[in-house]
């Protein structure tokens, strides 16, 4: 029953454990059956003995084989009779009964990257401009900390991240963002999700009512639903989440997870005194406020709004960072900032996930931020993408003019359009991203039926001068509907 290629690219000690223990396992070889002797089958194959020896003491470990005084080498005896089928498991799931798991980790969408989100091209949301990214310096100061790494660099870091990249980060968010914090209250994360996952778990509890912006961002909603809360959409109006309805709806909810600064999708700046009002309510309450502020960094009329963190004198805000729009999403970094007293319940939960942040990057960051190169990075690419978001304003406005409402475009990467009642606009997405065009729509990030049509048009990535074709194909593209 078994073959032998010379030249193939398993060894043949490979091939023959493989053919016996397949021959086993497929029932084509039964319990108690004689194995050839070493010498025989060797023989038999034309091969050394060596490979052939091989195998069969690793068939015998494993204990496919066994061997007797006087009656040499057998399938071994003590197998289970019928192999097969476990080893066919993986292709037969559906068909071999129950396989339990968490109720919360199976109401989480599955069915991968909608088509709308599987390119890039003129309107990717939260798209960087990776070819404006200062590589070579980034480049050199990496290759700098190459050259200085040391047996202690390859040490755990601090749980909380490197205490160079907190202080540096604490004196940004203290001048650009109003807030109020000490770099002790800073953790480094692997970026938003990780600090909006860690924060759930250490607040919420399954049951928990949780506000969320409708519409809202996907992916924030899931760390929710993983923990078993309760979601309960806000609506999201032209001053931001509607507290009113949702102190009417649901006062007791345990938290609210808002995008103040910018609000995703629509791009709203959440107004102070619905600001105030969220204060007001998360005190009185005893909730928490989980402020993401993802691209604030961005804004095109103003200065940054000061942040919701800055304006709360009770500890009740827990303010997300990322460095994913304003540097470039694969270096995993982020930021929570956590009100003094839960800082070691941080900590502790931080553990369960990972022991820390990788030190590497902290350091290349660190030192990105301290020579200046950032805060450059920053100013020329705020000119830079005020520029598209022109562009892109005076397009739709010329090409499209009373169609669509134009919302959000005062800051950040993207802005949003609103469509008449009707309007199909996953259709449209659809349509578009078979043509290799994306367009994400809005529709779909509402978790109530009552969804406005409409598409979030990213212009990051996309050059001023080519933002007019990039418009028209998109009106022809609502036009054909
Ligand atoms: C609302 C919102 N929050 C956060 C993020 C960034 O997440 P992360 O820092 O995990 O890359 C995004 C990215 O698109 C976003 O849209």
């Amino acid at each position: 029953m078994i073959a032998v290629d010379r030249k193939g690219p398993k060894t043949l000690y490979r091939q023959i454990y493989d053919a016996y223990r397949t021959g086993i396992v497929d029932g084509s070889l039964r319990a108690g059956q004689r194995i050839p002797s070493t010498r025989v089958l060797a023989s038999e194959l034309g091969v050394s003995r060596f490979p052939v020896l091989n195998a069969y003491a690793q068939l015998l470990a494993e204990g496919y084989f066994e061997s007797r005084i006087g009656a040499g080498t057998v399938v071994s005896n003590s197998l289970p009779d019928n192999l097969a089928p476990s080893v066919q498991t993986r292709k037969r799931v559906a068909t071999i009964g129950p396989r339990p798991m968490a109720r919360t980790a199976s109401v989480l969408p599955i069915s991968g990257r909608p088509p709308w989100l599987r390119g890039r091209g003129a309107f990717g949301v939260g798209q960087v401009d990776f070819d404006q990214f200062p590589l070579r310096i980034w480049s050199s100061l990496v290759a700098r900390h190459c050259r200085k790494m040391d047996a202690e660099s390859l040490q755990y870091g601090g749980p909380m991240g490197s205490k160079a990249l907190r202080e540096t980060i604490r004196n940004y968010l203290r001048t650009a963002r109003s807030l109020h914090c000490e770099a002790e209250q800073l953790m480094i994360v692997s970026g938003s999700q990780q600090a909006l996952d860690i924060s759930v778990r250490v607040l919420l509890e399954p049951g928990d009512a949780v506000w969320v912006e409708e519409p809202g961002y996907h992916l924030a909603k899931d760390v929710f639903s993983m923990m078993g809360c309760e979601l309960v959409p806000i609506p999201v109006d032209g001053e931001g989440l509607n507290v009113a309805f949702g102190i009417e709806r649901c006062r007791k909810a345990r938290a609210a997870l808002v995008t103040p600064s910018h609000q995703f999708p629509l791009g709203v700046t959440m107004s102070a005194s619905r600001r105030f009002q969220l204060l007001e309510w998360a005190q009185d309450t005893g909730s928490w406020i989980i402020e993401d502020d993802y691209d604030s960094e961005y804004r095109y009329t103003t200065s940054p709004i000061a942040s919701l963190q800055g304006l709360d004198g009770n500890d009740r805000v827990i303010y997300i960072g990322t460095f994913s729009k304003v540097l470039f999403p694969s270096l995993r970094l982020g930021y929570v900032v956590i009100p003094p007293d839960l800082i070691d319940r941080f900590l502790a939960g931080r553990r369960t996930m990972d022991l820390g942040p990788p030190r590497f990057f902290q350091d290349v960051l660190a030192d990105f931020i301290d020579e200046g190169h950032f805060a450059r990075h920053i100013r020329r690419m705020r000119v830079l993408y005020g520029g598209r978001q022109a562009a892109l304003v005076n397009s739709i406005s010329q090409e499209l003019g009373p169609r669509v409402e134009v919302l959000g475009a005062q800051a950040g990467m993207h802005l949003t359009v609103t469509l008449p009642k009707g309007t199909r606009d996953k259709e449209i997405a659809e349509r578009a991203a078979a043509m290799n065009f994306w367009l994400w729509p809005l529709s779909p990030l509402y978790m109530s039926a009552r969804s406005r049509p409409g598409f979030i048009l990213g212009f990051g990535s996309t050059a001023a001068r080519h933002i007019p074709r990039a418009v028209r194909k998109f009106r022809s593209l609502l036009d054909a509907r």
